[in-house]
């Protein structure tokens, strides 16, 4: 089988999940911690160098705040909880996304967490957190731009450029995106680097979504043909 380099996932449905058990939304959140931890063992276990998951976006800043604090909260306890995991996995934490938004304390857990992970020779597990598509070609935009200022004149730019600036400069773009939910829309995510990417819809929710269901995602990923605009 043909595992993806990088396999990026929409994690969608939480809310759904809790109410469908009478429950708040932040009881889907929760519960969609383990879920993370599943298909970060199993990419772990199959060879995936990147694994990037969506955690919260740009737009889920204008939900209701006890909504929005509550998954700040947990993530900063999941960093906690798992560090050990990770350790021990080798695995490689980071956090994308625009991080002028992050209270100083989350700052601080996930940039000491980065240092503790930065030498797992292991699955590279990205975060993509407060992070937009339109927001990452913009703030790549602004970056050139204020390269030109300081070189005092316009400098080159191609694609591998551009990708350069990206909040993702350095990682291969997505092979695989997974959306769960049955949502199938891209709800701003990377639009840059999605250019060439496999699409994999599931109507699971993020918190049901286990090993068997990422099987069939890589499945379904190994029985396309991907031509890039060429002819074969
Ligand atoms: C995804 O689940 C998690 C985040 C966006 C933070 P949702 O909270 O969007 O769940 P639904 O879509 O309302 O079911
Ligand atoms: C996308 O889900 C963001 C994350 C999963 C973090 P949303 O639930 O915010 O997307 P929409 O609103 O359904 O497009
Ligand atoms: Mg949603």
């Amino acid at each position: 089988m043909n595992i993806p380099q990088h396999i990026s996932i929409i994690m969608d449905g939480n809310g759904r999940w809790a109410r469908q058990q009478g429950k708040r939304r932040l009881f889907g959140h929760n519960a969609g911690v383990e879920a993370v931890r599943d298909a970060t063992t199993y990419c772990a276990e199959i060879g995936v160098r990147y694994l990037s998951l969506f955690a919260f976006s740009e737009e889920n800043w204008d939900r209701p705040a006890d909504e929005v604090k509550g998954l700040m909260e947990l993530l900063f306890k999941s960093m906690l909880n798992e560090r050990e995991t990770l350790l021990k996995n080798q695995v490689r934490f980071r956090v994308i996304g625009n991080t002028e938004h992050l209270s100083e304390s989350l700052l601080a857990a996930i940039h000491k967490l980065e240092e503790e992970t930065a030498a797992g020779t292991g699955l590279t597990l990205l975060v993509m957190l407060s992070y937009s598509g339109k927001w990452d070609i913009l703030q790549a935009a602004r970056r050139y731009a204020a390269d030109c200022l300081a070189a005092g004149k316009p400098l080159p730019l191609d694609e591998p450029g551009f990708s350069g600036y990206l909040a993702t400069a350095g990682i291969p773009d997505p092979d695989l995106l997974i959306r769960t939910s049955g949502e199938q829309r891209i709800s701003n995510y990377m639009l840059w680097q999605c250019a060439y990417t496999e699409f994999y819809y599931t109507p699971v929710l993020w918190p049901d979504f286990r090993k068997t269901d990422l099987e069939a995602a890589i499945q379904s990923y190994n029985c396309r043909e991907r031509r890039y605009g060429k002819v074969e």
